[in-house]
Order: structure tokens, then C-alpha cells, then sequence
């Protein structure tokens, strides 16, 4: 095995411990994965290995996570491209099913699939990279932006880096029943997501909560940008965004395809405006834009979800400057700040309660002409429970 091939073993390894505890299907296909790089599978012998290691030669990654995720959904949009098929009766969102005494017979399907379908399993892997788009996210833009807006109560202008498909950006127009200490609040919508919120304030998550459609109400832009950005009327992006939900949870597809088609209409309507580029390069042209086009003040909130995780740290540097200098130039007059919802140890202070694999929410805001970092709260990758240390940081 050469040093690319090891350190996909490697990758791999974490990623069968992490599903270990969450997900026993998904530690079978990596484990699957596991044995074929490590040459350990017949498929290895038959060329598929030096195949794929040939394609990623030269492919810069920067998360652990982003190769083995690559190679389960390459899977999955086999999967789902057939059903009935073989790999297809083991996946939940193919209307299949996975019991404990499947292993043998699904890592049979899975190299039989690897080898044959090779030519689709590795155009996917050439040409893909790690792009989800988690409607559940939105919410860790959401709440602190309802929170900040009790105080602020401007128009509001969202700017996304990263914003895949868009379907953050629309957090707010979704069905949501959100649980909290002795309160429940509900939002009807065409999807309905659920969570569970808790704050060391309690009353202002009370007041950010009950202020949440005003702030939605008061939302005049929707701006994002993203490397690709997916056009949801296009079947092969669609199945694309689908491939990358794991495919024991039937649920979650169900939910993004509810969301693409909120997504569709608000596209159609013209709602989103959506940018084809790196962050580093449209947050200064956005910055400038919108202090030609804004008459008055606005509170402008930059976000990101699982994005900046992939930057290397020069990047990351680059782009804090790009917001600080937006900040106090082209969008002096208007409220701003930067809410990240970022991976646990991605360049952010863990707070005590959020334990591994689970993601922060920091704000970043102008202050003394630098940016100063908060760490609000933490919740988990798919957030299903937020835990707000602070709402609205210093
Ligand atoms: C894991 S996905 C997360 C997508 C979405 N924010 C979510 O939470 O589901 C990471 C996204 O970051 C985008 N991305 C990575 N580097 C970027 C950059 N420099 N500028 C803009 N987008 C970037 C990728 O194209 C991809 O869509």
C-alpha cells in the first residue's frame, strides 16, 4: 500500500469509529472500504484500488471526513440510481432494508458494485466533492440572529459562504416545532423539523424566539455563494445532494427533498440570489454591492455551516479579513456580524459541554477595528439539540 493508500485506511478507521457509535450500517460500507484499500478484498486485486488512488493523486483535501464520505456517497448513488438492485435492498432510503445478519451478503453487494459499476462509482469521485446541504443547519444561523434582531430590529440582509444548494438560506420559511424548558413553539411550514433548545438565558431565548417571524418578516436579501452551486431543477445535482444523505436515514432524504422543492419555488420566485465562486473572492464584491444598493441601515449576518472547516488556515485568514475589512469599510454604516457553525476542534474553543464530533456556533463581530470571536453554544453535526452558552456574545 503507497502513503495515499494509508492515509485513506486511516481516514477510514476514524470514520468506522464514529459510525460504530451511530450508525452500524455505515460502519459495515466503511469498514467495506476499509478492507478494500487496505487490500484486503478481492476488488483490490482486481485493479479497482490502484484505479481510485490514481484519481485522487493530486486531490487536496483538508477534513479527515471528506474521502471515506466521498467514497459512501459514490455508493449510495449507485444505490439509489437502482433500487431493486442487489446494493439497493439494503438501503432504507431505497425502500430497503439492513439487519444485523446482512454484513456478509451487503459486502458482497458493495465490492461486486465497486467493481463492475466502476466507471460510475469513480466519475462520481473524480469530478464530486463533499457537498452536503443539511436543512437542519439553518438553525444555527437562525436563533442567533432572532436573538441579536430583539436588539437591533433592522432590515436584514443574509449572505451564506458555502451555501451549496441554498437551503440554509431559508431556514426561517420552514415548519419547525422547536422544545425548549416548559415551552414548545411550532411554525407550520411544508417540512417540519424538530429540535430541542436550551440556554443558559432562558428569557432571551424566550425574546429571540417569539421575535423569529418578525426577523423573518424583516429579511430583504438572501445572498449565497459556494463553489458549485447545485441547480436544484437539474435531476443529476438533485441526485447528487441526495447521494450524500446517509442511506440508512430515510427521514433525512425525505426531509431535502421537501426542502428542495421550497427550494425550487423560492429560486423560481426569485428569492435567492446564489453566486458561482470562492467566499474569498465574493465577499468583497457582496460587501460593495450592498453598500451601493442599501438606503438605510440593515443588520448584515454572514454565515457559514461546515464550511470553513475545509479552509487551510491562510484561507481562513483571508477570509476574516475580507469580513473585518467589509465590516469597517463598504459596510460601516450597517449592523454586521459572522455566525459559524463549525465542526468541534475546526479552529474554535470547545465548550465544555460539546463533546466530540459535535459542531460550535461562534459569532464573530467588529469590535476596536478586529474581529472578536464568541463561542455561543454547540449542538450536534445534523443539529437535533442546541445548547446556547450565550445568544448574542460580546
Ligand atoms: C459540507 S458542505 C456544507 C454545505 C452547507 N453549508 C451545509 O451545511 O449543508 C461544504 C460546502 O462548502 C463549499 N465550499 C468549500 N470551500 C469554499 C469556498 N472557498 N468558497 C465557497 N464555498 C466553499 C463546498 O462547495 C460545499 O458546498
Amino acid at each position: 500500500m503507497n502513503l495515499l493508500g494509508a492515509a485513506i485506511v486511516e481516514d477510514l478507521d476514524r470514520e468506522i469509529a464514529f459510525a460504530q457509535r451511530t450508525s452500524p450500517f455505515y460502519s459495515v460500507v466503511f469498514s467495506a472500504f476499509r478492507d478494500f484499500f487496505a487490500g484486503e478484498s478481492n476488488g483490490a486485486a482486481e485493479g479497482g484500488l490502484s484505479d481510485i488512488l490514481q484519481l485522487w493523486k493530486g486531490k487536496v483535501v483538508t477534513a479527515w471526513f471528506e474521502r471515506p464520505l466521498l467514497l459512501s456517497a459514490a455508493l449510495h448513488r449507485v444505490a439509489l440510481a437502482d433500487p431493486q438492485g442487489q446494493l439497493g435492498r439494503f438501503y432504507a432510503t431505497c425502500g430497503g432494508r439492513y439487519d444485523a445478519g446482512d454484513e456478509t451478503a451487503f459486502r458482497e453487494a458493495i465490492l461486486a458494485t465497486i467493481t463492475p459499476a466502476r466507471s460510475a462509482f469513480t466519475h462520481f469521485l473524480t469530478l464530486q466533492s463533499l457537498q452536503t446541504n443539511e436543512i437542519s443547519r439553518g438553525l444555527t444561523w437562525l436563533i442567533p440572529s432572532a436573538a441579536e434582531w430583539t436588539h437591533v430590529r433592522r432590515p436584514v440582509v443574509l449572505v451564506e459562504l458555502g451555501c451549496s444548494a441554498g437551503l440554509n438560506l431559508m431556514a426561517d420559511s420552514y415548519g419547525w416545532s422547536f422544545q425548549g424548558q416548559g415551552w414548545q413553539w411550532s411554525q407550520f411550514g411544508s417540512l417540519r423539523l424538530e429540535a430541542t433548545i436550551s440556554a443558559d438565558d432562558q428569557e432571551g431565548l424566550s425574546n429571540a424566539i417569539a421575535a423569529l417571524p418578525l426577523m423573518s418578516s424583516a429579511i430583504r436579501r438572501r445572498i449565497g455563494c459556494d463553489l458549485h452551486v447545485p441547480d436544484v431543477s437539474d435531476g443529476s445535482a438533485r441526485s447528487m445532494l441526495e447521494a450524500m444523505i446517509w442511506g440508512d436515514n430515510e427521514p433525512r432524504l425525505a426531509r431535502l427533498r421537501q426542502g428542495l422543492a421550497v427550494l425550487e419555488a423560492a429560486r423560481t420566485a426569485g428569492y435567492l440570489e446564489l453566486h458561482q465562486g470562492s467566499a474569498l473572492e465574493v465577499v468583497p464584491c457582496i460587501a460593495l454591492e450592498l453598500s451601493r444598493t442599501l438606503s438605510k441601515e440593515h443588520m448584515v449576518v454572514f454565515f457559514n455551516t461546515v464550511v470553513t472547516c475545509y479552509f487551510d488556515d491562510d484561507s481562513y485568514q483571508t477570509l476574516k479579513e475580507h469580513i473585518l475589512a467589509a465590516a469597517l469599510g463598504p459596510l460601516r454604516d450597517h449592523h454586521v456580524l459572522w455566525i459559524e457553525h463549525e465542526p468541534v476542534g475546526s479552529r474554535n474553543v470547545s465548550p465544555a459541554g460539546a463533546r466530540r464530533n459535535e459542531s460550535v456556533i461562534t459569532v464573530h463581530r467588529p469590535t476596536l477595528g478586529a474581529l472578536t470571536a464568541t463561542v455561543l453554544g454547540y449542538t450536534e453535526m445534523h443539529p437535533r439539540t442546541l445548547h446556547f452558552e450565550q445568544l448574542v456574545g460580546k
